[in-house]
């Protein structure tokens, strides 16, 4: 029989390729080089390079099983059998080597790693909250603890919903075409980006029945471009209807909302008569300021600031949406986030809400660990 290719590795870990000579000690002298190189292995990429030369699709056993062909019956037989030892020896070895050298690395790991329980949270370096999704936060967070629940309605609306539902007359100067953005239709069923969050009052009265304690934040558009206007700008927009409900517990409502939102417990408030077609009666709502040169502050003053507009909801817009009004009535009120916004937080340009300048965010922005709460508290 000629010799038979087959290869091992030395100790420096080399592959050598030999040719097979006599089987039996040849086995024995690669049984032995292997596992003085398994044992040797003092990590795991090195054992792994071991495994694959060893056992791997070309590795020397493998090569050696291939080649049994070459020799005859008995002989293949007999060499068959103990190459099949080997590789499973081998391959014992190798995996009880493995597991010593992970138990070992996770040993050490264990000695040399301390968490140190004392330190503060890392700061975060990436990722702010935006003052108005702050700002529509903290809202919530007071709102929702009076006992409203939050509700949504579509950005794109209707005509009926936006406008007609709320009792606002087709002279109103709401729906004049340069007034906001309207999708292209006919007059009677044309779209339009809705101008208020008032319509998802309309959409909420059709489908529950009262009680009715519902806040809607969300986006609001119109034809404005300025320092304290933008063409897409944030409402927050209350409905409280029952059978009971008054004008008491819409001041007790909206007075009980400024003073925790501003942090001023004491925070004079006035209720200015006003119209909205929607209401009847209907207020805007002033907090007391300081006015000093430029500066503003909110708080004991001798001026006011109007932040928010309400009303008692007009018995019409009840009927509109199929309620008894002479069962049930009820308080609405609709507010402005980014003003809220600008005089909590000092931001004097609205338009800088909008800018995505991370500069400005990183400033201006909030801990994503900062959420508002009222027993976290709501004011930095
Ligand atoms: N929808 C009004 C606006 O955008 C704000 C408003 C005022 C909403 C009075 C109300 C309300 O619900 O009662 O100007």
């Amino acid at each position: 029989m000629g010799g038979l290719p087959f290869a091992y590795l030395n100790r420096d870990r080399r592959l050598v390729v030999n040719v097979w000579q006599g089987p039996m000690e040849d086995l024995e002298n690669l049984r032995s080089e292997l596992t003085a190189a398994v044992n040797a292995a003092d990590n795991l990429s090195t054992l792994d390079e071991i495994r694959i030369s060893a056992l791997g699709k070309k590795g020397q056993i493998t090569a050696m099983m291939k080649s049994l062909g070459g020799l005859d019956p008995e002989q293949r037989k007999q060499t068959g059998q103990s190459l099949n030892m080997l590789k499973g020896e081998v391959a014992q070895v190798i995996e009880a080597r493995k597991s010593a050298l992970e138990d070992a690395s996770l040993n050490s790991r264990l000695m040399h790693e301390k968490i140190d329980v004392t330190l503060p949270v890392r700061p975060e370096q990436d990722g702010r909250i935006h003052p108005i999704s702050q700002t529509v936060d903290e809202v919530i967070a007071i709102l929702g603890g009076m006992g409203m629940t939050v509700h949504e309605g579509p950005n794109i609306e209707d005509d009926w919903h936006n406008f007609t539902a709320l009792n606002i007359p087709l002279d109103h100067p709401a729906r004049q075409e340069h007034d906001t953005f309207y999708l292209p239709g006919a007059v009677e069923d044309r779209k339009v980006l809705r101008t208020h969050t008032s319509p998802v009052q309309i959409r909420t009265m059709l489908t529950s029945e009262p009680p009715i304690r519902i806040i809607v934040p969300g986006r609001t558009y119109r034809c404005d471009y300025d320092a304290t206007h933008s063409p897409m700008f944030h409402q927050i927009e209350g409905l409280w209807i029952d059978e009971t409900t008054h004008m008491g517990h819409l001041k007790g409502c909206l007075i009980e909302f400024c003073r925790a939102f501003f942090g001023v417990e004491d925070l004079p408030v006035r209720f200015r008569p006003s119209y909205f077609p929607f209401t009847e009666p209907s207020a805007e709502v002033d907090i007391g300021c300081i006015r000093d040169g430029g500066e503003l502050r909110i708080g004991h003053g001798d001026d006011w600031l109007e932040i928010l507009g309400c009303g008692m909801v007009n018995p019409k817009v009840l009927e509109n949406c199929n309620i008894d009004s002479t069962k049930f009535q009820g308080f609405a009120f609709g507010i402005g986030i980014e003003r809220l916004a600008m005089l909590k937080y000092g931001i004097s340009d609205l338009r800088t809400f909008y800018e995505t300048d991370l500069r400005w965010l990183r400033h201006y922005g909030f801990s994503t660990l900062d959420v508002p709460s009222l027993v976290g508290g709501l004011n930095r």
